[in-house]
């Protein structure tokens, strides 16, 4: 794993969003699984003022969405749908051909799970995985416990989960999330974590301790050969390793 610490949350967004923007340039048809929540938003409005001035840049890009919230209406505000509609996929003009996404109100979530799994089966593996470090360390909806789970499933949310700020002001908050598992996101070519806001402190430095275990989800990134950490050094003080 590459720790690469950032001044602050726009150095952190510039670094993440030239990563991506050379991988793209390198394949137009790239396929970019991209988490939601606060760390990312940066990334995304880099790749959206690149694509002002390079649209055909973004002609080809896939994307499939890292998890999403069970229950919520897809144009909840607080739905993953709804934040990736509006902060890349319209923006980006990502047309529906081009991008696989979880139901946030499947009728028979398994199903939905299986059908991604199949869609990631036969699309995959992801080029480029964006993730976000949950406070508890969790990745996707990949919860910590005694088990993880392999592949796209029907995730039981942590409270800290619950808690997130994007179902803040959900009327009924979920109690489900529905993500990629770890070997999906262990398989994508390249993983960008990004480590951003309040409260990570504990999670991040259980990561750079370098143990990998199943109550820290995100240490399992230690066993991928090409992962970066981008670290956001105002999110992460007082506690700083220098
Ligand atoms: C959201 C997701 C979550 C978040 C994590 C960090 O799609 O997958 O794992 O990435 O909870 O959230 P923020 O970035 O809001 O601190």
């Amino acid at each position: 794993m590459r720790i690469l610490y950032c001044e602050d949350y726009e150095s952190l967004s510039l670094r993440a969003g030239s990563l991506v923007i050379s991988e793209i340039t390198q394949k137009r048809d790239l396929l970019l699984c991209a988490a939601t929540g606060s760390s990312p938003i940066g990334l995304y409005d880099a790749l959206v003022t690149r694509s002002r001035t390079d649209r055909a840049l973004f002609a080809a890009l896939r994307v499939i969405k890292l998890d999403e919230w069970v229950g919520l209406l897809e144009n909840d505000p607080g739905s993953c749908e709804q934040y990736l509609r509006t902060r890349l996929l319209d923006p980006l003009g990502i047309s529906p051909a081009r991008y696989i996404a979880l139901t946030s109100a499947p009728s028979e979530p398994e199903e939905e799970c299986k059908r991604i799994r199949s869609e990631l089966e036969q699309h995959g593996p992801i080029d480029v995985c964006v993730l976000g470090l949950g406070i508890n360390g969790h990745i996707g909806f990949n919860e910590p416990g005694p088990v993880l789970l392999p592949r796209c499933h029907v995730a039981r949310l942590s409270d800290d989960s619950r808690r997130h700020a994007m179902v803040r002001f959900a009327d009924r908050t979920p109690h489900f999330g529905l993500t990629l598992g770890m070997q999906e996101i262990l398989a994508a070519k390249r993983i960008i974590l990004l480590v951003a806001g309040a409260g990570k402190q504990q999670a991040i430095a259980g990561v750079l301790s370098g143990e990998v275990t199943t109550t820290l989800p995100a240490s399992f990134l230690w066993l991928h050969r090409n992962v970066d950490c981008l670290i956001d050094r105002e999110s992460v003080s007082p506690w700083n390793p220098g």
